[in-house]
């Protein structure tokens, strides 16, 4: 594992370098500001490193995809800065969302300039197979949106059952893993098998990841606004599972605080007392286990590599993640 941190770091470090210098363009200050803001805030890196270790688990070297791997992570960072408006969200990454420090307008402009240079850097790549890859990078940004219009639809809705939940996720967050998986597995000369086994592996991770992401909501350690979900009235994993799953007189009271039109502090506190009681919390953290396992055994039909153990340990470290 030590090793692994060693490699998952300087990786890390190489990416964080390219991309607070993402554009070497100081003005507009009004675009560019916002841009080199978003782009040095840190983050986890997940989906770059994704890209490089998939390049690499199918026998690529990972510099061969470093271009695609700073585009989608510049990819990740609009539908960040765009999602947090959608989500009245003011704290990303434990500072101000975009919207905040400055208005929705630079926000909104800050995300189409960040599609912008994603594609910047993802034609930048040498590949004879460069249109495929712009294929499926163009397809992963449709399914995105898609999957982020459902989260806006289900917030008035009452019907979600876990069928709707998992479609939904797997658009809005699974789509952008298995994006950077495949264009890894393509530029790392993947073989028809190799590549379907690693998208897999990351459609699997993605839902976990966002099962997850859904109970570090309500995390204080997230550097994101605290509960959240709850006082938008997301269709979380943690509310369709509590809305099937707990008792007749803590659903109603479910029902009736998510038809209120503010959801206060004091009702987020019931709220976590009915996840807490209905098993939900339990339940959720039971199936992103799972979910991970799944990846892994995904993960094992590939030949043994460095790159493979990295991406094995890589599933030990998202499992323990606090943010
Ligand atoms: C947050 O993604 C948005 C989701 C899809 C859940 P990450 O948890 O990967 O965010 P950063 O990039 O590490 O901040
Ligand atoms: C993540 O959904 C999906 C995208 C950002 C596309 P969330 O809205 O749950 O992500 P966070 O929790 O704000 O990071
Ligand atoms: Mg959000
Ligand atoms: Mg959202
Ligand atoms: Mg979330």
């Amino acid at each position: 594992m030590d090793e692994f941190f060693t490699r998952i770091n300087q990786y890390r470090e190489q990416i964080n370098h390219k991309l607070a210098a993402v554009s070497n363009k100081t003005t507009p200050e009004s675009f560019y500001a916002p841009v080199h803001y978003v782009m040095s805030a840190g983050g986890k890196r997940i989906r770059p490193i994704l890209v490089l270790l998939s390049c690499e688990a199918v026998g690529g070297r990972a510099e061969q995809s470093l271009n695609a791997a700073l585009a989608i992570e510049i990819l990740h960072n609009f539908t960040l800065v765009h999602d947090d408006i959608m989500d009245h969200d003011d704290m990303r990454r434990g500072r101000q969302t975009v919207h905040e420090k400055w208005d929705e307008a630079t926000a909104i402009l800050v995300g189409d300039g960040l599609v912008g240079l994603a594609y910047s850097y993802l034609l930048k790549t040498n590949s004879a197979q460069i249109k495929d890859i712009c294929d499926i990078f163009t397809s992963g940004i449709i399914e995105l949106c898609e999957g982020q219009a459902l989260d806006k639809e289900f917030e008035n809705r009452f019907d979600i059952d876990l069928s709707r939940y998992m479609e939904m996720i797997e658009k809005k967050t699974a789509i952008l893993l298995m994006t950077a998986s495949e264009i890894g597995a393509i530029i790392g000369g993947a073989d028809s098998n190799q590549r379907r086994i690693l998208v897999e592996f990351s459609r699997q991770l993605g839902n976990a990841f966002q099962i997850q992401d859904d109970l570090i909501d309500i995390e204080l350690t997230s550097g994101k606004t605290y509960g959240s979900d709850i006082k938008q009235k997301k269709k979380t994993y943690l509310f369709v599972h509590a809305l099937n799953n707990a008792s007749a007189a803590m659903r109603d009271s479910l029902i009736h605080i998510y038809h209120q039109n503010t959801i206060t502090t004091d009702d987020i506190a019931i709220v976590l007392d009915i996840f807490e009681k209905s098993g939900t919390l339990t339940e959720a953290r039971r199936v992103v286990d799972a979910g991970i396992k799944q990846a892994h055994a995904e993960l094992m039909k590939l030949p043994t590599t460095t790159a493979r153990s990295d991406l094995a340990d890589m599933l030990d470290w998202i499992l323990k993640r606090k943010s």
